[in-house]
This record gives C-alpha cells, sequence and structure tokens, in this order.
C-alpha cells in the first residue's frame, strides 16, 4: 500500500555492519525515506512480515539467512517489495545470482550517497510502474469480461427473438398442416369407393352387354383403361396417400414440439411432465445429434409431475444433448459410418426426480472438470461453444429449482450428467 500522507519511499536494510547502518539510516532520512534497520537476514524477513517496504536494501553475507536466501523470500512472499543488494563482495557471479533472484539493482560498497539514492527512486520508480501495469491489467480483464457479458446479452435476445418467431411459424404451420392431413384422410377413404366404381365399370365394359354400347364409346373406354394402368393406380395410390399422411404427422409432431419447447418462458411454475419435455427437447434438436449418434430414451411411465419452470428446463436438457452430440462428434468424426449414443433416462428417486444425459464421447480430461460449470469455460472453438451451457444449466437447476447438477465422466468413454430436481408439492 501507498504511504498516502507523505509519500516517502518506505526503505528496510539489512547489514551486519551496525556502524553501515547507521550511516545509511541517516542518509536516506536525510532525504526523506523513511527507514528501518535490521543486522541480518532473519530480522528482515521478520520484520517484512510485520510491515510493507517499498524497497529493501540487502547485503549478502549475514548471519541467519544471507541476502540471497531474503531475496527467494521477498520473491516468494513480498513480491511488492523491490529489493536491492549492496555488498562488500561484488563479483560477477554473485551479480548475476542476485539478478537470478529478483534483485533490481546491485551495488558495491563504499557506496557514493548519491549513487545509493538514486538507485533506490529507480527501483521505487520500477515498483510504481509495475503497480500501474497490474492495475490496467486488471482494467483490461474486467473490460474482456464485461465484452463478453454484452455479447452474451446480445446472443440470448436474439435467441430470445428467434424462439418467439419460431413459436409463431410453428402456429403458422399448424393450421394448414392440420387440414393437409384431415383432406389425406378424406382422400384415401375416397380412393376405396373410387375403386369399388371402377372395378364395376370394368365389370360392365367386359360383359356381353357392352356390345350393345356405341363401339366409339366402347373403344375409347376400353383405351383409357388400358392407358392409365388402372391396377397399378389401384395399388398405388393408398400407398403414396398413406405415406403423406406419415409424413404430415411427423411435420405436426414437429411442430407442436417447437410450439412447447419454444413456448415464452412463463415466470411462475406450472406442473409439467419431465418426460413430455425431454422428448419435445430430443425432437426440436434431431438435427444437431442425428448424423453423429443414435439417441435413446428410458423414460419412467410413472415419473410424478413436477412444478418447475419448463421452458427452462428444455434449454438446459438442450443445452447437454448438444454438449453430448458434439463430445461425440469429435470421437466419431463428421459423416462417419459409426456413430455413439446418447441415453437420456428419467426415475424417481424418492422426493427427487432425476434426469440422466450420458453419452459415449471422449469424456471431459480432470483437469478441466471443476471448471466447466463457469461461465465462458469452453474448450471450443470461436462460432462453436461460447462457455455458456453449462452455466446456464446450472443457474436455472440450481438456483431456480433447488435442485442438482453433477457429472460423472471417464475419459475415453464418456459421460453423464446427472440432474435431480425437487419433486415438490
Ligand atoms: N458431454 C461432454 N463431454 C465432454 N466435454 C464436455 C461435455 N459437456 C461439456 N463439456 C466441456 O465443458 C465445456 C463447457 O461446456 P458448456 O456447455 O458450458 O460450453 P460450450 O459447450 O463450450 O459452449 P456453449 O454451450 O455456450 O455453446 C465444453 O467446452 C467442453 O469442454
Ligand atoms: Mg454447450
Amino acid at each position: 500500500m501507498e504511504d498516502t500522507e507523505t509519500n516517502r519511499i518506505r526503505v528496510i536494510v539489512a547489514d551486519d555492519d551496525e556502524g553501515l547502518l547507521k550511516l545509511v539510516s541517516r542518509e536516506l532520512t536525510g532525504k526523506g525515506f523513511t527507514c528501518e534497520t535490521v543486522s541480518d537476514g532473519a530480522a528482515a524477513a521478520a520484520a517484512m512480515d510485520r510491515t510493507e517496504f517499498d524497497v529493501a536494501l540487502l547485503d549478502i553475507e549475514m548471519p541467519e539467512l544471507d541476502g540471497f536466501q531474503v531475496l527467494a523470500i521477498i520473491r516468494e512472499k513480498h513480491p511488492e517489495t523491490i529489493p536491492v543488494i549492496l555488498t562488500g563482495k561484488g563479483d560477477i557471479p554473485r551479480a548475476v545470482k542476485a539478478m537470478k533472484l529478483g534483485a533490481f539493482d546491485f551495488l558495491e560498497k563504499p557506496c557514493n550517497p548519491h549513487l545509493l539514492e538514486n538507485a533506490i527512486r529507480r527501483a521505487d520508480e520500477y515498483r510504481r510502474a509495475r503497480m500501474h501495469a497490474r492495475k490496467m491489467e486488471a482494467v483490461a480483464d474486467e473490460t474482456r469480461t464485461a465484452l463478453k457479458l454484452e455479447r452474451a446479452i446480445n446472443q440470448a435476445q436474439k435467441l430470445e427473438s428467434v424462439g418467439r418467431l419460431a413459436a409463431g411459424i410453428a402456429h403458422e404451420i399448424n393450421t394448414p398442416a392440420q387440414y393437409v392431413g384431415d383432406n389425406l384422410e378424406f382422400l384415401l377413404s375416397a380412393h376405396g369407393d373410387i375403386v369399388a366404381l371402377m372395378d364395376l365399370f370394368r365389370r360392365i365394359m367386359e360383359s356381353p352387354a357392352a356390345d350393345a354400347l356405341p363401339p366409339d364409346l366402347l373403344k375409347e373406354a376400353r383405351d383409357r383403361n388400358d392407358k392409365a394402368r388402372f391396377d397399378y393406380l389401384a395399388h398405388e395410390i393408398p400407398r403414396a396417400i398413406a405415406q403423406s399422411i406419415e409424413g404430415i404427422g411427423r411435420i405436426s409432431s414437429i411442430v407442436q414440439a417447437m410450439k412447447e419447447f419454444s413456448h415464452p418462458g412463463v415466470a411462475e411454475k406450472t406442473l409439467a411432465d419431465i418426460n413430455h419435455c425431454v422428448e419435445s427437447t430430443v425432437t426440436v434438436s434431431r438435427n444437431e445429434w442425428k448424423y453423429v449418434a443414435d439417441l435413446e430414451t428410458d423414460l419412467d411411465p410413472e415419473l410424478p409431475r413436477i412444478l418447475c419452470l419448463p421452458g427452462e428446463l428444455n434449454q438446459v436438457f438442450l443445452n447437454l444433448i448438444v454438449n453430448a452430440a458434439h463430445a461425440i462428434g469429435d470421437v466419431v468424426g463428421d459423416g462417419s459410418e459409426t456413430k455413439g449414443r446418447i441415453t437420456i433416462s428419467t426415475r424417481r428417486d424418492g422426493d427427487w426426480v432425476e434426469i440422466r444425459v450420458a453419452d459415449t464421447g471422449a469424456g471431459i480430461p480432470e483437469d478441466i472438470r471443476d471448471r466447466i460449470f463457469d461461465p465462458f469455460f469452453t474448450t471450443k472453438e470461436v462460432g462453436k461453444g461460447t462457455g455458456q451451457g453449462l452455466a446456464i444449466a446450472r443457474n436455472v437447476v440450481v438456483d431456480k429449482h433447488g435442485g442438482t447438477i453433477a457429472c460423472d465422466s471417464e475419459t475415453g468413454v464418456g459421460t453423464t450428467f446427472i440432474i435431480r430436481l425437487p419433486i415438490g408439492e
């Protein structure tokens, strides 16, 4: 800390030569420095533990701890103090050793008072400059974090509007999908009637009674019958319609899942079926995982509904599924023949609902496991990850639901995230 009252430079002088101590002390005090003197290295270390000094002026040969040992202590425990060596034995190897141990300057006895004063002032200037640089670094760090935060907020806002848009689009698609489905059902049943009718006409045409018809009409009827390949149509049309009904059914369920998934976050908790949340999230995220993994669900049919924020939990499940897909993608590569597996299971455990998302990715290296929930911690390249997925997941699960989120990972085998949510009343 600065001595702001007088702005005096605080110097500690360590030397076993009493006479020199007195001399230096008088000199330095006379020049306006605050000065404390000690006669050995251990006393210097003890004094620095008690008080903060700006500059330490150290002899090398001292009882207890020598100057080199004190340099090492300063480097480890008092990096804010700048050490300067003042010695009677000023050979080059000692000077080099002192510099390596962090000495800022190396002076030889007897030292001219003017040189001594200059050396101490330079050491203090260096100390101030370094402190200033550290402060600037801290400011730069804060700025970087603020920028990241701003980008994250922008992204969240963008996602929110995309979500709202998606909910609107889902709603718009729902209506036409519904009447296309109804019409297909109608065509399928009408087709049966038409086939029965056509069959009757054909029988009439082929009966002897048909000879009573005008020959032109009969010929046209037979030509058209041949051209239309009626048996083929009778067989293929209902198949085409049935396929279309199945397709429109899939569109409807995706749209429904999208509507549920992107339902604007309600502030109030509602009773919701976690299995249903998992299923709709799996549906909307299909494109994220289908190229790298098969996804299996094992959902407890007896799972009780719980009071929760379903929109936010959907987001959590999505983050975990995307992470799992990325982890597997890193192992199997894109467009690979062999796929990994994502398994999502739910079960009741006493007063808790437990959701597990397991993958067969590479696992999380042990040395980063305790950082994965930190905001902005990511190992992914720019554009693929911003390091927020798990921070958001923890916030939603722990802070908003009083639940827990943990991870169990084995390198080379895979990772399982385990979420536990209280069932509540
Ligand atoms: N299933 C997993 N397997 C292996 N590593 C994982 C898994 N899930 C998370 N990680 C590691 O944890 C880090 C943090 O994950 P998190 O979801 O918070 O951020 P991200 O996926 O990097 O980016 P974002 O989710 O914001 O797009 C990841 O970068 C990755 O290193
Ligand atoms: Mg993620």
